[in-house]
Order: structure tokens, then sequence, then C-alpha cells
């Protein structure tokens, strides 16, 4: 095939700063740059989907934050309560900052029309999520994170200090030692090729789920931000801690939220008991999200689970005992999901799940501010790590960190460009090699191997040796299949050549950086023999805080990911035995 749609024609753009991502964290962020930081500063925001349709559209239970000051609640609550659903790897100093900060960032939304649901008295309404030991998930229904993404994006276009660049596939960041110089950039709809320009830069891309093939993850979500980091001389932190949430609907994967056992709804076995009465009895349904999916594993895999024919064991989430109007008003979505997807009514039927790949704990290291190692750049939300979650995070904290770590991330880049940085000088020489790269050399690739059985193929080996239970042989076969999975990648064909919608050319290098972060799980997943959190080994059962209690660090290579630890910072709370 010849390239018939792709001429050398690049587009260089220069803006003040560059948001990577449009979810709720890039949103956020580009609020707060375009509300506090006058018109003089310029913004680029780019997004591979539409503005108003990121991943965080998703997010359905609820955002936590205490509002309840009165009726009990407080910030050492919420933080102990993240420090211990953590298991003690949360930097405590992170914790602080971030409960203190919710409630702002929560009535911030308030203020710019966020229709929460309320309580009789008015009051935005909250619900029990798991491991927190007060009602602080503040919700719209069963659809939270639709509603702040609307939110954000009606706030922001009442300014006009941005340009927008929806439907544009970052290739690149283009970095020069310790410099940010800009990105390169496919703007999908026509085929031209960009390179965005920004004395800063704020990262905002989300998580890296699609790894997985049972994933509640939209499947856009593929971990652009961090591979291009990492492959750019960023570092990784905590990639080994991915969270499995309890509640997958089966088959699809498809998120049902944990807002169904706030709500009061039931996990049962196949011989309906309630499973969670053996491994937590006080919390129930509402342990942390690693206890419950592990527990859920455990009695599929002892044999009281329900079979699937494909493979996917499940038990059940009953809700029927609930009633019709608390389904229809506080569950709407999870209701219609089930009906259109499969065809049952949780009004008067169980609901099959079982554990689903669902966050990333870790992600590109930053410090409190979000400041990464990269002069000029921050990053905000999943993509990020500081770190708030440790080895596990507590359900409703993400939504909520992703506006805390957006405004904190605006203000710094504000006060950044005050101080007037210069401008990065990128040579042609570097932006001919970069378009090079992605039209004469990997859009020419006519080997052998078919890019979408490679991703497909990925997805298996992660689903079958990198779970909720770990062990140290599982894993060696993983990282050796993913090894061999990479090898191939370097043959594959690319069939179409054209320049609108690429879809071909896009899935590969998606699967590339897929591939990339792979691998950085596994060897860091390998090299823990310990279990804490979301991590947990079969072959090493125990937390073991002498040797572990550590963050772990990996950098890019081409020899493979280089590991490095560093200490976890402590300050109120030692760790100590979690029970729930
Ligand atoms: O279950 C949920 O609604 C998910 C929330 C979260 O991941 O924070």
């Amino acid at each position: 095939m010849r390239n018939l749609g792709y001429r050398k024609r690049i587009e260089i753009v220069t803006h003040d700063v560059l948001i990577f991502g449009s979810g709720l964290a890039g949103l956020r962020a580009a609020v707060e740059i375009a509300r506090k930081g006058n018109d003089s500063i310029n913004m680029g925001i780019i997004s591979k989907v539409q503005l108003q349709r990121p991943h965080s559209v998703c997010a359905e239970g609820g955002s936590a934050a205490v509002l309840r000051e009165d009726e009990g609640d407080n910030f050492d609550l919420h933080a102990w309560d993240t420090v211990k659903g953590s298991d003690f790897l949360a930097d405590q100093d992170v914790v602080d900052l971030f409960v203190e900060a919710c409630p702002k960032e929560l009535l911030l939304l308030e203020h710019w029309g966020m229709p929460w649901s309320r309580s009789e008295n008015g009051r935005i309404k909250q619900r029990p999520f798991g491991g927190h030991s007060f009602n602080r998930a503040s919700m719209a229904a069963d659809k939270t994170g639709f509603f702040e993404v609307q939110t954000l994006y009606d706030t922001l276009m009442r300014y006009k200090n941005f340009s927008r660049y929806d439907e544009f596939f970052v290739t690149s960041i283009l970095t020069s030692g310790n410099e940010f110089l800009g990105l390169g950039a496919i703007d999908l709809s026509t085929g031209r090729f960009f390179i965005l320009r920004g004395k800063a830069m704020i990262i905002a891309t989300g998580g890296v789920g699609t790894l997985y093939g049972f994933t509640t993850y939209s499947q856009t979500v593929s971990g652009d931000g961090q591979a291009l980091a990492y492959r750019a001389g960023f570092r990784l932190e905590d990639p080994e801690f991915i969270q499995f949430h309890p509640t997958g609907l089966v088959p699809s994967g498809i998120l049902m939220t944990e807002a169904c056992r706030g709500e009061g709804g039931y996990l049962k076995n196949s011989k309906g008991e309630r499973l969670m009465a053996k491994y937590a009895p006080e919390k129930m349904e509402l342990a942390p999200r690693d206890v419950v999916s592990r527990s859920e594993m455990t009695e599929i895999l002892e044999g009281r689970g329900f079979r699937e024919s494909d493979g996917l064991d499940f038990i059940h989430l009953d809700l029927t005992h609930l009633g019709a109007d608390k389904i229809n008003q506080t569950l709407p979505l999870i209701r219609e999901v089930c009906m259109k997807f499969i065809g049952l009514d949780p009004i008067f039927e169980r609901i099959p799940v079982r554990p689903v790949a669902h966050y990333s704990m870790g992600g590109i290291e930053a410090d409190i501010r979000g400041k990464t190692a990269m002069e000029g750049v921050w990053v905000a939300g999943e993509v990020s790590c500081m770190s708030l979650h440790g080895a596990n995070r507590l359900g409703s904290n993400s939504t909520t960190e992703c506006l805390v770590w957006g405004g904190i991330t605006g203000e710094e880049v504000i006060k950044y460009l005050k101080a007037d940085p210069p401008s990065p000088d990128l040579s042609s020489n570097r932006i001919d090699a970069e378009y090079s790269r992605i039209f004469f050399d990997f859009l020419q690739k006519n080997g052998s191997e078919n890019p979408y059985e490679i991703r497909q193929e990925l997805r298996n080996t992660m689903d079958k040796y990198v779970g909720v239970y770990r062990t140290g042989e599982d894993l060696r076969e993983g990282l050796k299949q993913i090894k061999e999975i990479k090898e191939r990648f370097l043959h594959i064909y690319i069939q179409d050549k054209g320049s609108v919608y690429n879809s071909n050319l896009i899935n590969a290098m998606e699967t590339e950086n897929l591939l990339d972060l792979a691998e950085g799980v596994v060897m860091a997943a390998l090299a823990r023999t310990e279990s804490r959190g979301g991590h947990s080994r079969t072959d090493f059962p125990q937390r073991d805080d002498e040797k572990w209690l550590k963050h772990t660090l990996i950098s890019y290579s081409e020899d493979g990911p280089q590991l490095d630890y560093k200490p976890v910072n402590i300050t109120n709370w030692k760790p100590v035995e979690r029970k729930y």
C-alpha cells in the first residue's frame, strides 16, 4: 500500500501552556488558568476525544469530601481512612493536603452549577462508600462524573483564552535533558501533523486500565500520557498497584458502582450467603476494594461462584431487597445498563459481577503540588502519582483528587508563567525527525503481525497472569509473554495508509504505549515480594514493612525498565495491622 494521504506538512503552534488530557483533572486545571490567569495566558487543550467525552464521564458513585463536620465527620477521619485504605503506602503529607482541599473543590462545583443530589434539608447528598468511616461520597445519583465534567465544561466555555485540539492524538512528548520542548500530535480528522509548543504543560490523561481485557475503562484510555512521559525520561511510581473494582458487570466489565453497596446492596455466593461476613465482618460489603475483590476471588476459586461459559465466573450483586423507588432514584444508570446490556432488571434479579481492572494507583512521579522532575511540567489526576492512594485507593477519592490537583497545578502554572520562563528552542531537525518517525517509519510498517491481535494477546496475558492474586511464577510467565509480544510488535503492518481518522495507525501507537507500560507493571510486581493493598502475592502473603515500606520507581531504558525505590512519607500514622 502506498501512502495515499499524508504529505509532509507540519503546523507549528505555540501556547503559554498545554493541557494534555481533558478529563476532570485537565478541565479543572483549564478552568483555574482561565479564571485566574486573566487573558494574558493562552492555553492549548489537547484531547484524543471530543472535549465533553473523556472517560471521567463514566465515574458513577461519588466524590469524597468532609462536608458534615457538624454531624461528626472531620479531616483526620478522612485522612486516616485514606492512609489505612492505602495499606500505609500513601504519603501522609499528601493525604493531609488532599482532605483539606476536597470540600472547597466540591463547593466550587456547587457554585458553578453542579446538579448534586440533595438531602431532604437541601444539603449535598452523601452516601457510604467502601473503607470510609463516614458517609462522605457526594453524589449526583449514579452519574456523578458525567455531571462534574459537564459542569466544568460549561464553566470553561465562559472564557476565551484557550484553543481546543479535540481529536488530536499525541505521538511524543519532546524533551531535551530536563527541558520540555513540546508535543507532536496528529489531527485525527485531517491527518495533519502538529507540533504544539508550550512553556509549561499539565499532563492529565488518566490511567492504564485497558492493559486488561476485563476492565471498566473506556477503550480510549490507553495510558498514552504515562507511556509517552516514561519514554521521554519521566519516572513512573508504584506501577504494580492496579486496582480491581469488586463489581464489574459480566461479561462486559461495565462498572456496577460501589454505590450499589453504599445504598445497601449485598454480595452473595452460589450458596446464597453474604460472602463478606467471612472476610470483613464489621464493614461487610463496604470494606475497601482490595479486600472485597480478594474475597470474591477466593469464593470463586473455592467453587462458590457461578459458572459462565466463557470462563468469567462470577458472584451476585443483589439489589432486589432495595425496592424500585430507591433503585430508580439513586441507581438509575445501573438499572438502565443492566437492562440494556444483559436484559436483566436489578429490581427483580441479581446482577452477575466479578473483580474488574479499574484504576492505577501509580503514575508519573510528582511532588505534593503535582510538579514533575521535568522543568515546566505538572501532572494531575490518575496519570500522576504523588502518592495519595498508596497501594489501594478508596472509592470516591479519585474524582475529588482530579479536582484538587487540577486546581493546584493550574495555580502552579500561573505562578510559573508570571516569572516569564524562556520559550523552549525546538530545532527543525528534531521536528523533522518526529515527523519521519511517524509517517515514514511507523505508518509504513508492512510486516506480518496484526496489531489488533497483538493488543488482544497483551490483554489476555494481563488478565491471566497479573490479576487480583499474583504469584512469582505467574508474573514471570506474564513478563516472558509481554517481551515476546513486544518483539512481535516490531513486525506489525499498518493496513490503512490514509490520513482521515486512521484508526489502524492510532490503535498501533496505543498498543505500543500499553506494551511499555505492561512491562513496567509486571517487573515492579515481580520485584515486590510482599502483599500490600492491590498487590496480593500468594507466595508472599504478608505485608513486609521492614523491606517494602517504600515506593517503586521505574525509568525507561532500551533494555527494559530500571527499578529504584524511595521512602514513604509517614507523618502521623505508623503502619498497623489492617482489619475491617
Ligand atoms: O464504584 C464507583 O462508583 C467508582 C468510584 C471510584 O472509583 O471512585
